[in-house]
């Protein structure tokens, strides 16, 4: 009953030149059963929609700003992602926390922003390494969870994505199990707040998947589709990395 999702984040990558690969996705993307989502770059999203317009691939923003507007220089607000043709909003990104000292706190504010313009909030959580290996991952994960998810986040409004901090961009993925284990704990605390709806609430993995470790991370229970970093940049990569998730 969820559909999956084959989330890309391109991150601070591409110019007009990466329309291109977004072009070889297009003429791929024949599936219904499965939803794709680019986040380009703020500077891609308004060509990235023209881009895919007539296709199921969705544009998503990757970070926005908690207010409708003001002095804020250099943000950019829910509305002006949605004006741009975005349906998507990734909030809380281990990055964005790092880089930018995002809490629990900002990341709810931001997804409320989200659901106040029509956009699908994707909210990320992560344990670090030394709380991995601290056996702390339950408990980081349930704080963020609680802390980052707003009361009105409805199974159309919400996506959660875990994304433990130490496999992004490093080639290192968890075990299955401990993949397992977390979304499982994922869907259980989700569902002790807002009960049954919550079953219908997509949680993806993200961190190091690529074509060759897709196929098995997506038979997890309770792994409803992947967050894409690096392979999510290239037609062939992702391409594959969709037909592994439809074929799950
Ligand atoms: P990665 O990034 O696929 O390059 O590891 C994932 C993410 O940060 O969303």
């Amino acid at each position: 009953m969820r559909r999956k999702l084959a989330a890309g984040n391109w991150k601070m990558n591409g110019t007009a030149a990466a329309l291109n690969e977004l072009k070889a996705m297009k003429d791929a993307a024949k599936t219904q059963a499965t939803d794709v989502l680019i986040c380009p770059p703020a500077t891609l999203i308004s060509r990235a929609s023209d881009t895919v317009s007539g296709s199921p691939i969705a544009i998503g923003g990757q970070d926005c700003h908690a207010n409708a507007s003001g002095a804020h220089t250099g943000d950019i607000s829910g509305a002006m992602l949605a004006d741009a043709g975005a349906s998507y909003v990734i909030t809380g990104h281990s990055e964005r926390r790092v880089d930018h000292g995002e809490t629990d706190a900002i990341v709810a504010a931001k997804s409320t922003a989200a659901y106040d313009n029509d956009l699908i909030a994707v909210i990320c959580l992560g344990e670090s390494l030394k709380q991995r290996e601290a056996g702390e991952t339950l408990a980081v994960i349930g704080t963020q969870l609680q802390g980052s998810t707003p009361d009105a986040a409805t199974a159309a409004n919400t996506v959660i994505a875990y994304e433990p901090v130490w496999a992004i961009g490093t080639g290192k993925v968890p075990t299955i199990a401990q993949i397992a284990e977390v979304h499982d704990f994922i869907r259980a605390e989700l569902i002790k707040h807002f009960g049954e709806d919550a079953n219908g609430i997509r949680i993806l993995y993200g961190g190091s998947v690529k074509p060759s470790n897709a196929t098995e991370i997506f038979a997890v229970e309770n792994v409803d589709g992947a967050l894409v970093g690096g392979a999510s940049l290239k037609a062939a990569d992702f391409n594959a990395i969709i037909a592994a998730l439809d074929a799950s």
